[in-house]
């Protein structure tokens, strides 16, 4: 049996609408931290097991996961002071409860070394403890979602300005409805015990080449100016209302990004479900086109 937990969030939710129809309601378990929200009431009422699932209160993980072979750990939004913990709860009352194989969302370039804090603090020792727990593992290295680059898509077009860190560095990325689909494909099939995949886009892009595309895409100049790394945070605060202790949590990310940390291609996501992310161009022209529909 499989179980995928943070099921009520945007990746987790894909993730199960891609389960659904790979292995139907009854071959896996939804955990969530409330298994009474709407999303976990229509979840059961198509005949899907759910479960109370919550990382911060560990009584809840030994029923979560009695009886699951396969279980993805989606990482949370905490705070990088809190991430850690959390998960060695998830690997630990996985352990114990004789889970086979773990699956954990991971971020591209992990390492102790990296500038972006998530990746140091958070999933390289998440990826390191999880290699240690005996148990098998798959990680899932994602590049950057796609969706970040039009999360502001209305003050772009209205300004015709594409802002972000990053300079002249190229960056991968990657579209969630994606992700989605590759780790429910994970979960649903063998071939992935210890494996990292790093999934990327077929070719890193610098934010020019972003701007130029979301030109063609939107039908209308767009042009990219740099927001330094370091002012990055006060940018987020001052135009979209992020709070400032959040928004200085990707000033890491930024400068990450500024180095090239990641400028990484792979095949891996072609690897995994036969057939590669789709482009760019193919994300962006979507979007324009449910724009335009609704
Ligand atoms: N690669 C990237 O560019 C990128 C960008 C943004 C985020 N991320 C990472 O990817 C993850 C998924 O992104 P998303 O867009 O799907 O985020 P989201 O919609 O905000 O979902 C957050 C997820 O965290 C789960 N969660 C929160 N607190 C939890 C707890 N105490 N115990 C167990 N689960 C908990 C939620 O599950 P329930 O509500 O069902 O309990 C939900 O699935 C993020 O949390 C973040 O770590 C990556």
């Amino acid at each position: 049996m499989i179980l995928v937990t943070g099921a009520n969030g945007n990746l987790g939710g894909r993730v199960v609408a891609n389960l659904l129809e790979l292995v139907g309601p009854s071959g896996f378990v939804a955990g969530t931290r409330n298994p009474e929200s709407p999303f976990a009431r229509k979840l059961a009422e198509s005949g899907v097991s759910v479960r109370r699932a919550d990382f911060d209160d560990p009584t809840t993980l030994p029923s979560a996961f009695e009886g699951i072979d396969t279980a993805l750990i989606i990482s949370t939004y905490a705070d990088n002071s809190v991430r850690p913990r959390q998960n060695l709860n998830a690997i630990e009352a996985a352990k114990a409860a004789g889970v086979r194989r773990l699956v954990y969302t991971s971020f591209a370039n992990a390492s102790a070394n990296s500038l972006a804090e998530h990746s140091h603090q958070v999933h390289y020792p998440t990826e390191q403890a999880l290699i240690a727990s005996g148990m098998d593992y798959t990680i899932l290295r994602h590049a950057l979602y796609a969706d970040i680059l039009v999360n502001d898509l209305d003050e772009t077009l209205a300004s015709g300005v594409f802002h972000r860190p990053g300079g002249t560095a190229a960056c991968a990325y990657i579209a969630r409805d994606d992700l989605g689909v590759s780790a429910a494909t994970v979960l649903a099939s063998e071939g992935h015990e210890n494996r990292i995949y790093t999934e990327t886009m077929e070719r890193p892009l610098t934010s020019d080449q972003i701007a130029a595309l979301m030109s063609e895409a939107f039908g209308r100049e767009i042009r990219y100016e740099a927001v330094p790394a370091d002012a990055w945070a006060d940018y987020m605060t001052r135009h979209w209302g992020v709070p400032a202790h959040l928004a200085r949590s990707s000033i890491g990310t930024m400068r990450a990004i500024e180095a090239g940390e990641f400028d990484v291609r792979t095949s891996d996501y072609a690897e995994i479900t036969g057939h590669p992310p789709q482009s760019i161009e193919t994300f962006l022209r979507s979007v324009a086109s449910r724009r335009m529909s609704s």
